[in-house]
């Protein structure tokens, strides 16, 4: 039977823009297409992980505002239980402004109601999960709240999913208590920077690489996974969908690379709409298209 998944993470509204280049210091570049999404590296997550089939629980914090009213309704609606996403007073929800320019985005974000998350609500967030659920996070909250999900995540014995994004070396300190370690080459980058990540972490560590796919690295042996081309509309939440596509499969048993190239081609599909949580697709859709790969 599949196990539940325990995603800890952000929850944003993105304002979206396309531009044909990123403005300069001092100008007024004129966009076009503006619209808003759902977004979130951890709501993105969830909703990834709850479409592709998995059993899905989400703890956050939103502003007692109507962006914080809408997303929550909008992950109910996606069937996840929202139990643990806690309205916090006084802050806004988070927000994301996202200007496009050639399918890849560039973000800014303020944390806002995101930055209220606390080791209290991880610890009631937990109660109830069982060894062998899946736990997965990011960085778009406190990092040592993030850290201590993490333990409290391995004591419970919970195979430890993290994705260090945006990243930040203050989570380096946790990395002990993951099983799985998921950044794209950029964050890898700033993890690796002394070789940390690749030579102390003891964990698999599988590197999302955009359009060359993904390489995953587990026991010494590193393999290398590419992905079909698609064309690209949007990357905008692709490493979410990989994520929860991966966590989906993780918690129904599957082998770590197989469970990644479900999340790979989850991924692909992704960057073929606009938006985060609109651009992910439905189980069947990523069946389909692996079908089409072979
Ligand atoms: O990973 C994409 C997400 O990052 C966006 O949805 C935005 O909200 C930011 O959190």
């Amino acid at each position: 039977m599949s196990k539940t998944i325990y995603i800890a993470g952000s929850i944003n509204t993105d304002l979206v823009i396309r531009a044909p280049y990123m403005p300069q210091k001092g100008e007024t570049l004129k966009g076009s297409g503006f619209f808003t999404a759902h977004g979130g590296k951890g709501a993105n997550q969830a909703v990834a992980a709850a479409r592709l089939g998995g059993t899905v629980r989400m703890c956050g914090c939103v502003g007692a505002d109507l962006f914080g009213e809408q997303a929550l309704s909008s992950l109910r609606r996606e069937g996840i239980d929202v139990t643990h996403i806690r309205t916090a007073e006084g802050v806004p929800s988070g927000t994301a402004v996202i200007v496009v320019v050639d399918g890849d985005n560039r973000i800014l974000l303020d944390s806002g109601a995101n930055a209220c998350l606390c080791a209290q609500d991880i610890d009631a967030f937990l109660a109830e999960a069982e060894a062998g659920d899946i736990f997965l996070t990011q960085l778009e909250n406190p990092v040592d709240v993030v850290g201590y999900g993490l333990k409290r995540a391995k004591e419970k014995g919970m195979y430890v999913i993290l994705n260090p994004a945006p990243a930040d070396r203050g989570i380096e300190k946790y990395f002990p208590y993951c099983d799985l370690v998921v950044p794209n080459e950029t964050e890898y980058a700033i993890l690796d920077e002394d070789g940390a990540l690749s030579s102390r972490f003891g964990g698999d560590l599988i590197v999302t690489l955009g359009e060359k796919g993904f390489s995953c690295t587990s026991a010494g042996k590193t393999r290398t996974v590419p992905c079909r081309k698609v064309d690209v509309v949007d990357t905008t939440a692709a490493g979410d969908t990989f994520c929860g596509g991966l966590a989906v499969l993780c918690a129904e048993g599957a082998e770590l690379v197989r469970a990644a190239k479900f999340g790979s081609a989850a991924a692909s599909l992704a960057c073929t709409r606009q938006g985060a949580q609109p651009s992910v697709p439905v189980r069947s859709s990523v069946l389909e298209f692996m079908k089409e790969e072979r």
